[in-house]
């Protein structure tokens, strides 16, 4: 199986062809996307949320963000893995950002990362680039800092924010970055972005001009507890079938109803005999010991 690469992401745009994305956090569901052939596997930085159980995405570290990573990158054979610098590891210097990117490409197996930002970041882009390692820009909605200032709220739904995504599309474009995530943007700008950049477009809530499309896999396979975006469509309750399947365990324990026989080792009844007959030539238990 061919391991996919940054020129055939940016390629799948040129050709028309839709950009299949996905979360994933740790082996066996990188494994099952890999074998669903989803183009592009995001080891996000919502992994600290959903599996880590953190309220927001801010306090999720690097070391934490390379164990996810590492985990993936085992599992994966043909999709593209991006990892998502999180809170604090690009942000506070150019050096930081590169020494912090080589890491998810040197220890994660990470093949590009991805960052939250714009315009502010182009030299960060630039400098992480020029090292050789390829970056998703990530614009909108930036979950990072979205609680500190205006809250999770739809980007690009007045001139003013619109022009700001669209010029930190252009910005992005113009600083390296391969492609961009628009999470939460307006039908309207995410098809005017698509339509005016030459790298591909990836929307989370963002409709569907964008070149391809990304979701929370915990989000669309049910496994998220309380309300989900409006964006999300649910593919599965897997909470429900886990749920049920844990109720049934726990009855047949209490039940004595497993292990039945299909789970357990039995011995050769020959051999079985033997050691009845060697249980009795010790006069006690005691002697056993
Ligand atoms: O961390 C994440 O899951 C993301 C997606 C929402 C694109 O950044």
């Amino acid at each position: 199986m061919k391991k996919l690469n940054v020129n055939y992401i940016k390629n799948m745009k040129k050709i028309n062809e839709p950009i299949t994305a996905i979360t994933s956090y740790d082996y066996p569901f990188a494994q099952l996307a890999d074998q669903a052939d989803i183009d592009i596997i995001l080891v996000g930085d919502s992994g600290g949320m959903v599996k880590l159980g953190y309220e927001n995405t801010i306090p999720t570290t690097m070391e934490e963000m390379l164990t996810m990573c590492k985990s993936v990158s085992r599992a994966t054979q043909r999709a593209f893995i991006i990892a998502d610098m999180p809170f604090l590891s690009y942000q506070t210097s150019e050096i930081d950002a590169v020494k912090n990117a080589g890491r998810f490409i040197k220890e994660g197996g990470a093949d590009a990362v991805k960052l939250e930002g714009g315009q502010e970041y182009s030299k960060t882009v630039r400098s992480i680039v020029k090292a050789g390692i390829p970056v998703m820009g990530h614009i909108g909605l930036k979950p990072q800092t979205a609680k500190l200032w205006k809250g999770y709220t739809i980007q690009g739904n007045d001139l003013e924010s619109a022009k700001e995504i669209i010029e930190d599309a252009s910005s992005l474009e113009h600083s390296g970055a391969f492609s961009i995530v628009l999470e939460m943007v307006t039908t309207e700008v995410s098809e005017i972005i698509t339509n005016n950049i030459s790298i591909p477009t990836i929307g989370i809530g963002s409709g569907p001009h964008c070149n391809g499309q990304i979701l929370v896999i915990n989000d669309m396979l049910g496994l998220s507890q309380g309300t989900i975006p409006k964006f999300v469509k649910k593919y599965n309750d897997l909470n429900k079938h886990i749920s049920e399947s844990l109720i049934s365990y726990k009855d047949d324990v209490i039940k004595k109803q497993f292990p039945s026989d299909d789970n357990c080792f039995r011995m050769e009844k020959s051999e079985f005999m033997k050691l009845k007959n060697h249980l009795h030539s010790y006069k006690n238990m005691e002697e056993l010991k």
